[in-house]
């Protein structure tokens, strides 16, 4: 099906034809976008300790970067461009969460957030390469975009950032409201704004080998195990009591090679990883907990939903919801496979449920990972 928000084209056509593969920019997107928070509000983000922020200067000096929260003089500075970006922001406020949910034709395992920059005239982070994929919405005001697939990687030396040193854009581009542009990752790109300017990122994570693989060692080390003590009953005298012999290494090798996984083990390890909050992240449990027989009544008149911060994943048949895998019973699976795409149960699937789930459930609504629906979640 054709897609607005990918100008016209399907989602197949874009997975096919240019994610990871080669920018894509789309005049209105989202036709009539005036963004999905004031520019104030982002500023008092911007401020709130809670909230990962970054206040980038372009002063005489050079390039300053600094980490939030931010001072209220700094985000009211006019003699210098500046730039603030606001990361997350769609783990605070719903209709930035439902624009960042428009963009599930890409799996939400790979999601990363929704971060949105604010900008002076002139303000801008510098020519520089992510080694993410990001869509660049602009909201408020315009910006000018310049690309280049250039294989220059210099980087400015002593800059607090990773800028290029030298910068030869191949494309220019100015986005107006509601204009979108797709960027794969390694594409070298310069955003600066042409007066007052508020740019969405929705951006996606890649995670590191090196990343995943200290992750996996430490689920291996806490979720399989290997018994056996080292023996040595044939110990041989040695001749010097210093070696560590051939035969022990010999008998740990046998040891270690005993520890094996396959494909359900790494599917259980990325279901929990994936699916964890970030470290910042607190859930919100509710002050006064419904019991559970008031949660199931409440939930099977109004229906269930995720609440903002929570991330719910599958893998065969196994459940995750934010670092967890759910200990669901059988016939119930299906409906949590719709409900992680979802992000809400509506009454009718919340009543099909069998008793046990419905508890599971409301386990899960006692740590704040879901809610019932009334408009707040
Ligand atoms: C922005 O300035 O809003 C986007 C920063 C970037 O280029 O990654
Ligand atoms: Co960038």
């Amino acid at each position: 099906m054709k897609n607005i928000l990918l100008g016209g084209i399907s989602p197949e056509q874009f997975l096919a034809e240019y994610w990871q593969k080669k920018p894509l920019l789309i005049r209105q997107a989202i036709p009539g976008f005036s963004g999905t928070i004031e520019r104030d509000a982002l500023l008092d983000m911007a401020r709130d300790p809670d909230v990962e922020s970054r206040l980038v200067r372009q002063t005489r000096a050079g390039w300053e970067v600094l980490h939030g929260p931010q001072r209220a003089s700094d985000l009211k500075r006019k003699s210098d461009p500046w730039t603030v970006l606001v990361q997350g922001v769609n783990l605070w406020d719903s209709a930035t969460d439902a624009l960042m949910r428009r963009f599930n034709f890409i799996p939400q395992s790979r999601l990363d957030d929704l971060m949105i920059s604010y900008a002076v005239d002139g303000g801008g982070v510098g020519p520089h390469f992510d080694d993410y994929d990001v869509f660049l919405l602009q909201g408020l005001g315009q910006r000018r975009w310049q690309i280049s697939h250039q294989s220059d990687r210099a980087f400015v030396e002593d800059a607090p950032l990773k800028i290029l040193q030298r910068f030869k854009p191949e494309f220019d581009w100015v986005l107006e409201p509601g204009d979108m542009l797709y960027l794969p990752p390694e594409w070298a790109h310069n955003g600066v704004a042409i007066g007052e300017c508020m740019t969405y990122s929705i951006g996606f994570r890649s995670p590191r080998a090196d990343e995943l693989v200290s992750e996996f060692l430490a689920y291996v080390q806490e979720n399989l195990c290997i018994d056996g003590i080292y023996a040595d009953p044939d110990l041989q005298l040695q001749t010097n009591s210093a070696e560590v012999s051939a035969a022990m290494v010999s008998q740990v090798s046998s040891m270690i090679e005993r520890l094996t996984w396959d494909r359900t083990d790494i599917g259980d390890f990325l279901g929990r990883y994936l699916s964890e909050p970030k470290a910042a992240v607190v859930f919100d449990a509710p002050d006064t907990p419904l019991s559970e027989k008031r949660f199931v009544s409440a939930a099977s008149k109004r229906g269930i939903a995720l609440t903002i911060k929570s991330v719910m994943l599958f893998h065969g048949d196994e459940i995750y919801l934010n670092g967890e895998a759910l200990d669901c019973v059988e016939e119930d699976i299906d409906a949590l496979k719709v409900m992680a795409h979802e992000r809400l149960l509506t009454p009718a699937q919340f009543n099909a449920l069998t008793a046990d789930t419905q508890g599971l459930l409301h386990a899960c609504y006692e740590d704040g990972f879901l809610a019932v629906i009334d408009g707040r979640t």
